[in-house]
Order: structure tokens, then sequence, then C-alpha cells
């Protein structure tokens, strides 16, 4: 993987309110995407994936707020900016120019009233990049042309409910791809679209970042997005991250009960189709406090200290690092 880093997440805390208490639901997490990578951030729902998303282009909900750490943002010139102490109106400028998001339901993001051809090309003028609205349209239909929408003069004109779910998919991917961003995250964008264009958006999405030399932040519930997609994973739990490391070495040497939990529950061929493996029990709801291990509740390994010692990230290699007091024992 590259050695030059785009953005660096450090002791990222997102909290929420509730009962007038500020909840963590991110707990200091540390995430660095090189330049020209491709990372993964897998978990249950409701670990903390979309509200760290959501963080680096500051759109959390009004409930939601950082609470602490820092955003590196390397620049190519060398400077380094970090995005949570930049004002609205300058994340606003770096929003689609620098990091461009697309999100599971293209149909919320996308203004029902106007054709999607316009909406692409809104972003151009918006970032001032294009002054011309003919040549504005005209690298718009390059870019549906890119995104590999047939017709793309045509489709130019169409208005969101006139699009299949993975075509609407593919006009989100144009929109995030037109003014060049260096990042793109993309959170859960497979999950509302049947597999086999669940395939070809995955497939676009790798080629978009090869051909515009662009890392990119995949956010999923689904291991099997993350072998083919992804160069390095995160794997988190109840807002932490319980495990990361190259994605081969992942799958070939998961340490963690989790990381092991949710390997084992992709079905393969030939299993038993009436027994599908699954994690035991549930999330445990927010307000319960923690002193030991998040995840000692569904575990099978637990020792005596997980329950009132949050293990620290155990260095495997350089590649792999696991937060388990039972895996850092095995592998010293
Ligand atoms: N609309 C909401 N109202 C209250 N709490 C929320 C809301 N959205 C998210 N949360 C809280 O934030 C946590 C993390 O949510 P989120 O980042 O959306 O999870 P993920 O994307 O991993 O499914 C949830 O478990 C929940 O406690
Ligand atoms: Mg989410």
């Amino acid at each position: 993987m590259n050695d030059d880093k785009l953005l660096e997440i450090k002791d990222l805390t997102v909290s929420i309110k509730q009962e007038k208490e500020m909840m963590p639901v991110v707990n200091g997490i540390d995430i660095t995407i090189p330049d020209h990578s491709i990372i993964g951030l897998v978990g249950e729902s409701g670990c903390g994936k979309s509200m760290t998303a959501k963080s680096i282009n500051h759109i959390l909900p009004s409930f939601a707020k950082i609470t602490s750490g820092s955003m590196l943002w390397h620049e190519p010139s060398g400077q380094v900016c970090d995005l949570v102490t930049l004002k609205e109106k300058d994340i606003r400028k770096r929003c689609g120019t620098d990091v461009a998001m697309i999100f599971q339901e293209p149909m919320t993001s996308l203004n029902p009233l106007m054709c999607i051809g316009d909406q692409i090309k809104e972003v151009l003028m918006i970032h001032k990049l294009e002054k011309s609205q003919d040549r504005a349209k005209a690298r718009v239909i390059e870019m549906l042309d890119a995104v590999e929408i047939p017709d793309p003069a045509v489709r130019y004109r169409a208005y969101p409910h006139e699009l299949s779910g993975g075509m609407r998919q593919r006009a989100m991917i144009a929109m995030a791809m037109i003014a060049n961003p260096k990042l793109l995250i993309a959170d859960e964008p497979t999950t509302a679209l049947d597999v086999t264009t669940q395939a070809q958006i995955l497939d676009l999405i790798k080629k978009m970042c090869e051909t515009h030399s662009m890392s990119a932040l995949i956010i999923t519930h689904n291991m099997g997005i993350v072998s083919t997609l992804c160069d390095y994973v995160y794997v988190m739990y109840l807002g932490t991250i319980m495990e990361e490391a190259l994605t081969d070495e992942l799958f070939r040497n998961p340490m963690h009960p989790y990381t092991r939990g949710l390997l084992s529950s992709i079905p393969r061929m030939g299993d038993n189709p009436e027994f599908l493996e699954t994690l035991p029990g549930n999330i445990p709801v927010n307000k319960e406090k923690f002193r030991g291990c998040r995840f000692c509740l569904r575990c099978s390994d637990d020792i005596k200290k997980c329950f009132f010692e949050e293990a620290p990230l155990h260095k495997v290699s350089d590649d792999h690092y696991v937060r388990c007091h039972v895996a850092a024992g095995k592998e010293d």
C-alpha cells in the first residue's frame, strides 16, 4: 500500500445527545487513508460507520457532535489541514473537490424535480470549475459515459425516478466524480441493489479509483465487498476499531473473535443451507458503560481480564493490529 497519507483520522470521538448527556457512538478511532488506496470500514449496523463518514464532511445530524480528535488532510503541496477545525464555508468548498460522498439510496440524495444531467452540472457551476454552460454540459455527458450510462446525451435529461436503482447509483457516482475528488466515501453503496448490479457498481468504483488516481473509504457490513475491493480493512464494533489489517492478511489470519464471527457468517457454496452461521447476541444498547472489552458479552474466547480492562490495540505485524487480550496473548 502507498505510504503517502491523504487523510489521517486521529482519536476521533463522535457523541450524541441522549437525555441531556453526551454519549459517545464513535470512541477515539484512528483510521489512515493513504493516497491511491481503497480502505474498508466494516461492522454491524449501528456500530458508528456512518457517523465516522459524516464527520469528515461535517454532515453529522444535529444531535451528534465531534467531541474530540483530529482529521488531518494532507495537501499535495505538503501542507496539512485539520478538517475538524475548518469553518463551514471552507468545508463546503472542499465537498466534491477534495472529498465526495455516495450513499446507500441515491433517491434520497438526488433532487426528484431536476434532471440528473443538470444536477451533476450544478456541481461544476457551484465550484466554478466551468464557466460555459455548454462546455459544462459536455463534461457531464462525458462523465455519464464514463460511469457506463448508455445513451448519455439522452439520459442527461432523465429524472431520477425514470432510472433503475443501478443507473441512479451510477448517476450518483458521476456526480461524486465530476469535480475530480481525491477521496470518495461510499457509505453502503450497493446495499439496496441486487447482486448482479452490486458487482457492476463495485467494479465501477474500483475502475474510477484507478483512472482518477483517487482513494476511497468503503463503508459496508459485507465482508464479501471488502474482499473484492479493499486494500486495507478496519473492523469496527460499538464505535471502536477491534482489528485492522491488509485485506489478504485479515482474511487469511483473522485474530479478533468478532472478525472471525463476521467471516464465518458469509454463506459459502456447499454449506448446509438449513444452517447459517450467526454471531450470538446483539449489540448492547448504548447506555451500558464499558470498563472491559466491548465484545466480551458475545465472545466465546473471553477470559476474566476481558470484563474489567479494555485491550489496547496490539501490533501483530506492521500490517495487522488487534484489540483483544486473548489474541494478543496467543500471538506473543
Ligand atoms: N437518528 C438517530 N437517532 C438516535 N441515535 C442515532 C441515530 N442515528 C444513529 N444513532 C446512534 O449512533 C450509532 C451509530 O450510528 P451509525 O453511525 O449510523 O451506524 P452504522 O452506520 O454503523 O450503521 C447508533 O448505534 C445509534 O446509537
Ligand atoms: Mg450507516
